[in-house]
């Protein structure tokens, strides 16, 4: 096919390399190979029950038809309901939006506001979407490397210099997916103080894993700590995580009402509302029983202390403890420059992860698909006999190398 079907900025963007990794491993095990996945970045227990139940409840009464654009006043006055509860902000219903996921609640953002040329500062290791979707949308990331010596943080100082007259956005990710990392309330202050001298400057929070964290504190958000930012602030969020509902495809965007209704506009006009059973299903997760939280989130912590325990005993090898999200961000530095048994150079995280899957069938994705090498990011979203196994092999596939 002609390439010049396809528009510039589509041309621009590739794949997901998480899902390119998944792909691969699934391809070794359909080839028959015995294969560990560490890449997947979803809860692996099901929906809860209550949850299920409402979206079933649903169906039966003819839940089924277009809702308004926004979401029903049912979905939007839990989400309101939760930010106030949990985070302590104050939405009207005409101040949020739900989509069909975070994923699509950041996308569309960054295509209500960017015009092309404007830049999105965006701190490494992120999350692998958003510097595409910044492409898709004709804007220009802005990486800014934020080191594991500062705990994979952006710094005042940091935020400062990256900041140009065309800066649209900053995007903050707390807890981190791949790091774990978290900003406290004292460092959402410093970033602010920052902001405050930059009025252009529109602030996106991707919030969709503050549920999940290991140190039985309540996740700062960083109109907490400024909110002399709400008026620029987009605070992004959803089910996928907290409630084990990836498949269901809800996400929400709190914010000023100028950007929440042009949103609207855009999403009227392309995918429309999101799915009617999917939004009793999210109202009924965020009204109802939240045990499930307290229950998912301990398990996801003895997996983190098991499989950090087990990875930095492994000689080349050191994790930082994640303050939350389920991945470990490894640093193999020690690792690059050496020799695998049929004589190939390790020259960076990728071809680390490579000699993973190819000598003892490991799968998790390099640290270069995240924007800081030299790492690779380990899932532990799977039960302690998979990352225990993934664990031996790892170090198996080390030992090896000289
Ligand atoms: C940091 C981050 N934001 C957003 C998402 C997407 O969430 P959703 O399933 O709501 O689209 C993910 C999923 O992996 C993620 O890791």
């Amino acid at each position: 096919m002609s390439p010049s079907r396809i528009a510039a900025r589509v041309r621009r963007i590739k794949p997901s390399p998480s899902t390119s990794a998944a792909d691969r491993a699934n391809e070794l095990r359909r080839q028959g190979k015995s294969i560990v996945n560490l890449v997947v970045g979803e809860p692996d227990f099901d929906t809860p029950a209550h949850i299920r139940q409402a979206a079933a409840a649903a169906i039966e009464k003819g839940q089924t038809r277009y809702t308004l654009m926004a979401g029903t006043v049912e979905l939007r006055q839990a989400i309101a309901a939760k930010l106030e509860r949990e985070n302590g902000l104050v939405y009207a219903l005409n101040e949020i939006i739900a989509t069909s996921g975070a994923k699509s609640a950041i996308y569309s953002a960054f295509s209500i506001t960017l015009e092309p040329g404007d830049e999105v500062i965006i701190p490494a290791p992120y999350w692998v979407s958003y510097p595409d979707m910044v492409l898709a949308c004709d804007g220009v990331p802005v990486i800014v490397a934020c080191p594991e010596a500062k705990g994979f943080k952006l710094t005042p100082t940091q935020l400062e210099a990256a900041i140009t007259p065309k800066t649209r956005w900053l995007l903050i990710n707390s807890p981190s997916n791949p790091t774990g990392a978290s900003y406290t309330a004292e460092e959402y202050r410093a970033l602010a103080d920052v902001l405050l001298r930059h009025p252009q400057v529109l602030v996106m929070t991707d919030d969709i894993y503050e549920h999940i964290r290991f140190d039985d504190r309540r996740t700062p958000h960083l109109l907490n700590a400024a909110p002399e930012l709400r008026e620029r602030t987009l605070a992004v969020n959803g089910v996928s995580k907290t409630y084990a509902m990836t498949g269901w495809r809800i996400g929400w965007v709190a914010g000023p009402r100028d950007l929440v209704q042009a949103l609207d506009t855009l999403l009227s006009q392309s995918t429309g509302n999101c799915c009617s059973v999917s939004q009793a299903a999210a109202a009924a997760a965020l009204n109802g029983d939240q045990r499930f939280i307290g229950e998912s989130v301990a398990t996801y912590k003895q997996r983190r202390d098991h499989t950090l325990a087990r990875i930095n005993a492994i000689p080349g090898l050191s994790c930082r403890a994640p303050d939350g999200a389920f991945y470990l961000y490894v640093n193999c530095a020690g690792l690059i420059g050496k020799t695998t048994p049929d004589g190939r150079r390790l020259g960076e995280d990728g071809d680390v992860v490579m000699h993973l899957l190819e000598s003892v069938g490991v799968a998790v994705v390099a640290g270069t698909a995240y924007g800081l090498s030299p790492y690779f990011r380990l899932s532990i979203a799977t039960s302690l006999d998979i990352l225990d196994e993934g664990c031996a092999r790892i170090a198996r596939a080390v030992a090896e190398l000289h």
